[in-house]
């Protein structure tokens, strides 16, 4: 989604300015552009499409410019334009970029005809450029009238502005949307992500809600909202030069698939004892707080809301607790009912969604014991909201089909389910089981990567489909539906899951020759139940294409038959995405899509 970054240095700002973009392309837009608040003019150059036109456009106007602003747009208000990119100007004076949603832009629109200011695109965006200017003329102080106009201001918002009649300042705000100040020697930024100047510095300050910040090349300076200077934390965030880098791999999806092993012992180490977990993994005071947890309720959007409907038999075996799962966006709108000792689980790679942060800000009213996430990003607002947390430490997540993250998740709630179940001294033989299952895991992982050749037997009828149905049973549904989720995301084959007992209430309609249907029959409980549903596709001529093991006797006449390796009870949800992953990986280079940036979609979802 959106990328804000903006510098102040004592060298030329552009090729800073456009690699920030560049390493922020990840994150998925549509258009981008910059603003260099050149010695002799101010220059706006915008362009729809890559980050690489616009940098082609800078390269050709040679500018030399010591500050500036630039930003990458994923259309909200406003279709993909470059009248509708930012930055967005007024009187040529003050330009401004913006992540977020103005609410409130029809009235700030009418109020700003009234004062005869032309609106020239559609963005709700462009307002904010204006306001400041409106504000400006009475001030005189490009800060004061920033202030001002955020308080005109209903919704999520991160600014970065300058003025061009103020060479090398640049001035930000912060309200419900990331925002960090970046410290360099001789030079100053800020950042919607940190991702954008990790190779530059490794010393940051997140604004908080309602701050501000002016940076110079020598100074950088944050205002909270009464305007007082204020000192936020210093952070360090380190990134290893492969972290933002392909390698060798061909797409960063391909690069994350296969990292998977190392991810997953970063999310267990130093959090499992020789038979459990250890005490306080989810900070100080979490132990002796999940003593009180009589059920859950989980709330995430997207993957991390399959890594929440899979865990839930953790939580119902292990723990003997219920669990209430939500999707981010449904969740407040119902005013759920929140009975005595209920834990509040989010569950988000980035941190930063603005479904789930909404839906913990409405937690936070109701009468949780607590909030815990399970997160990715230490920096992130869910991770500074939360009274219990633990990191997933899967390492930047570039891929917008959300791969490690999504396993790093899983084995990061089954630490949960073993917390609580510890605190309340339940199933110790099965604590034991899940911890030395978990410790399994990366092995069982590399052993599924294995299966890439006989994956690569079945891609070629699954990618000249344009759908595929997914089945499976108990948990294995749930990850049926993040297969499903990343062939859809990648490949654009309409791709569905059902619970496989619910074929024939349904989409056994869909089933004919041509379709492909995948199934997961690992051994368990349901295994027999889930081979029958399967004969009801065989007797329709479907194509299976199955993923089991020994135990999943069933003869495919059309289709294949892919051996899984044998795994515990409790990692097997885990090593049984790995095919799926690899599966839409293959399948969408065959189609040949932008399979790290998929048309329409972002990475981090920072509006409502
Ligand atoms: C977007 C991403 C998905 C992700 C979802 C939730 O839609 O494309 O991959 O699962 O947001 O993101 P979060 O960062 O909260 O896990």
């Amino acid at each position: 989604m959106c990328g804000i970054i903006g510098a102040a240095s004592s060298r030329s700002v552009g090729k800073i300015l456009i690699k920030g973009l560049q390493l922020m392309e990840y994150r998925g837009y549509d258009s981008a552009g910059v603003v260099l608040n050149k010695e002799e003019e101010i220059l706006r150059l915008r362009s729809l499409g890559k980050v690489s036109k616009l940098e082609d456009l800078m390269i050709s106007k040679k500018p030399r410019a010591l500050s500036g602003i630039a930003h990458t747009r994923w259309a909200t208000h406003g279709a993909p334009s470059e009248e509708n990119a930012h930055p967005h100007g007024s009187h040529d004076d003050i330009f401004i970029v913006h992540n977020g949603i103005i609410e409130n832009h029809e009235e700030i629109r009418d109020f700003l005809r009234k004062e005869s200011y032309e609106v020239t695109s559609e963005t709700d965006s462009e307002l904010i450029a204006h306001l400041i200017h409106f504000y400006n003329k009475d001030t005189k102080d490009t800060l004061k009238a920033l202030m001002r106009a955020t308080k005109d201001l209903k919704g999520a918002y991160s600014i970065a502005a300058v003025s061009q009649k103020e060479k090398g300042k640049v001035y930000a705000a912060r309200q419900k949307s990331p925002l960090l100040v970046g410290i360099g020697i001789e030079e100053n930024f800020i950042a919607s992500d940190p991702l954008a100047i990790v190779n530059i510095t490794e010393k940051f300050h997140m604004l908080e809600d309602g701050d501000f910040s002016v940076i110079t090349k020598d100074d950088a300076v944050i205002f909270d909202n009464t305007g007082a200077k204020v000192d936020r934390d210093e952070l360090k965030i380190e990134a290893t030069a492969t972290a933002t880098t392909k390698g060798d791999y061909k797409h960063f999806m391909e690069k994350e698939i296969y990292e998977q092993p190392e991810c997953i012992g970063n999310t267990i180490n130093g959090r499992l004892g020789e038979n459990d977990v250890l005490d306080n993994v989810f900070g100080l005071g979490s132990s002796d707080a999940f003593r009180e947890v009589k059920r859950i309720h989980f709330v995430a959007c997207g993957t991390s809301l399959h890594a929440a409907k899979t865990a839930r038999k953790w939580f119902e075996d292990i723990c003997e607790i219920p669990c209430y799962i939500d999707f981010a966006s449904e969740y407040r709108y119902r005013n759920p009912i929140v009975e005595n000792n209920t834990l509040f689980v989010t569950i988000s790679q980035s941190g930063e969604t603005a479904d789930t942060l909404a839906a913990l800000n409405y937690a936070k009213e109701e009468k949780y014991i607590g909030i815990v996430s399970i997160c990715n990003v230490p920096t992130s607002t869910m991770a500074r909201e939360s009274d219990w947390k633990v990191f997933t430490n899967a390492g930047p997540e570039i891929g917008v089909a959300s791969t490690k993250a999504f396993t790093t998740q899983l084995a990061a709630l089954l630490i949960l389910a073993l917390s609580i179940a510890k605190s309340q001294e339940k199933n110790p033989e099965k604590r034991k089981q899940a911890a030395q299952d978990l410790r399994e895991t990366p092995a069982l992982i590399e052993k599924a990567f294995k299966l890439k050749d006989e994956i690569n037997s079945i891609t070629n009828n699954i990618s000249s489909n344009d759908n595929a149905l997914f089945l499976g049973r108990g948990m294995y549904f749930s990850i049926a539906q993040e297969g499903a989720l990343k062939l859809k995301e990648i490949s654009y084959i309409h791709a569905e899951a059902y619970p496989a007992g619910e074929l024939k209430h349904g989409p056994l309609a869909l089933v004919d020759e041509t379709i492909p249907v995948i199934a997961l029959a690992p051994e368990d409980s349901l295994v027999e139940k889930l081979l029958s549903n399967l004969e009801e596709v065989k007797a329709r001529g479907g194509t299976l294409y199955v993923f089991g093991n020994s135990s999943s006797t069933i003869e495919i006449k059309k289709g294949k038959f892919i051996n899984m390796p044998e795994c515990g009870d409790f990692n097997a949800p885990i090593v049984y995405t790995i095919p799926l992953q690899i599966l839409a990986y293959e399948v969408a280079c065959l189609r040949g899509t932008d399979l790290d940036q998929p048309r329409n979609l972002a990475k981090s979802v920072t509006v409502e």
